[in-house]
């Protein structure tokens, strides 16, 4: 019988969360940190929600919305993609389960390369990659959102106001964990990280420590299958 490979696979990491939650830093340091490849889902739907306004297409009917999912090329320097038009866009048709659908393929053979993967998103752990080794969920109070997200766009030069980033981000919120396709929500065995109370570096360090402790007990889990 050929000997039981105990050689260990490079993990796949699924960071999910709502908006403005930290989760792109959190995934982005993680893929750094563990040298994995790293995809930000969220430009998939923002690629098609970029298409669709640019054809002045409809957001409310589900055929143009995924009319706009074909030849999806996008370029990650076009600051379009993260713009508020777009964002707002981006959530709408996310809740399409025939967008969704048209996402999948290319989500999911990211997630499977031999050689492991971050993505972060809002349905990674539940949908994309159901199998990961890691699930992080990473939240914060709404407040704490509006507050980043107001300082995000401050530095982009941008102005808006505290109440009305705060509402978008409640309906935000509400479109993503109340849709019936993929709806936002932690998978079962997703380990909650909320960093309302942490800056910056300190979220990293405790993504790290918490992935670092996750990956341990399933490499544990996993000789003790092999026996
Ligand atoms: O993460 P980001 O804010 O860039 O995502 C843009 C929109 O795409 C979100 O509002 C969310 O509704 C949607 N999205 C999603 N599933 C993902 C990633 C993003 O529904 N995996």
């Amino acid at each position: 019988m050929a000997p039981k490979s105990k050689k260990k696979r490079p993990p796949v990491i699924a960071v999910d969360g709502p908006a403005a939650s930290g989760k792109g830093t959190i995934a982005r340091a993680l893929a750094k940190h563990f040298a994995l490849p790293f995809m930000d889902t969220g430009l998939l739907y923002r690629a098609v929600a970029l298409n669709l306004w640019r054809w002045g297409g409809d957001p409310g009917d589900e055929f143009e919305a995924l009319r706009a999912c074909g030849e999806l090329g996008f370029d990650l320097a076009d600051p379009e993609l993260r713009s508020e038009p777009v964002s707002v866009i981006a959530s709408r048709i996310s809740a399409y389960p025939s967008v969704r659908a048209a996402l999948l393929d290319r989500q999911q053979e990211f997630a499977r390369q031999p050689g492991g993967a971050v993505l972060d998103g809002r349905d990674i752990g539940t949908v994309i990659a159901p199998e990961a080794e890691v699930k992080l969920f990473v939240t914060a109070s709404p407040e704490v959102r509006a507050v980043r997200r107001l300082k995000e766009l401050e530095q982009r030069g941008m102005h808006a106001h505290y109440d009305d980033v705060l509402a978008d981000i409640h309906a935000r919120d509400d479109r993503d964990s109340t849709r019936e396709a993929a709806p936002l929500r932690p998978a079962a065995d997703a380990i909650v990280l909320d960093t309302s109370d942490l800056d910056v570096d300190a979220a990293i360090a405790e993504a790290v420590r918490l992935t670092e402790e996750r990956l341990a007990k399933s490499w544990r889990t996993n000789r003790t299958n092999l026996g």
